[in-house]
């Protein structure tokens, strides 16, 4: 390796550290903030579609079985943030029991994010692509 190569190497190093500790890990984050409830693998819990004896709905999962990809983004990021009690308040909806937390106080915008593209990676391309153009509409 010639002289120059190597002081391009060591000096583009730094960056490139800088770059691997600035992603966020989705993955890791879903893991550690939504599996208790939507599953380690996305599947949800039980019978999700049936409310329990308290009215709340059990998690639904975020694989392509589920309806998250039903819907945009905008929709998706708020639910996360807001919480579904919040979320469904601010749209007129006040009778819902939601059973989804808010984690504005847990977790940065950034992170919701990356955990929600981390879900969308996991879906195959058509759902995806579907998902995506629903996500440019005022309807999500
Ligand atoms: C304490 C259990 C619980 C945890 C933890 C939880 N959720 Fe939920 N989530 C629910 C329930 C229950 C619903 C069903 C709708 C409702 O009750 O409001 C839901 C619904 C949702 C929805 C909207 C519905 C849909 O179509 O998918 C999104 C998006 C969502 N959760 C994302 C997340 C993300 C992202 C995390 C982690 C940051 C998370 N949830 C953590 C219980 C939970």
């Amino acid at each position: 390796m010639s002289r120059l190569r190597i002081a391009l190497l060591i000096v583009s190093m730094p960056h490139f550290a800088f770059a691997a500790e600035g992603t966020l890990n989705g993955e890791q984050l879903y893991a550690n903030n939504c599996a208790s409830c939507h599953g380690v693998n996305l599947e949800g819990q039980e019978n999700w579609q049936t409310p329990g004896d308290d009215g709340v709905l059990p998690a639904p999962p975020h694989d392509e079985t589920g309806h998250t990809w039903h819907h945009g983004d905008d929709l998706l990021f708020s639910y996360t943030k807001l919480g579904g009690a919040e979320f469904l308040k601010q749209s007129g909806v006040t009778e819902f029991a939601s059973g989804m937390p808010a984690f504005d106080d847990l977790l940065e915008d950034a992170e919701i994010i990356a955990i929600l593209d981390y879900i969308k990676s996991t879906w195959p391309e058509n759902i995806q692509d579907n998902q995506s153009e629903r996500s440019k509409t005022k309807d999500q």
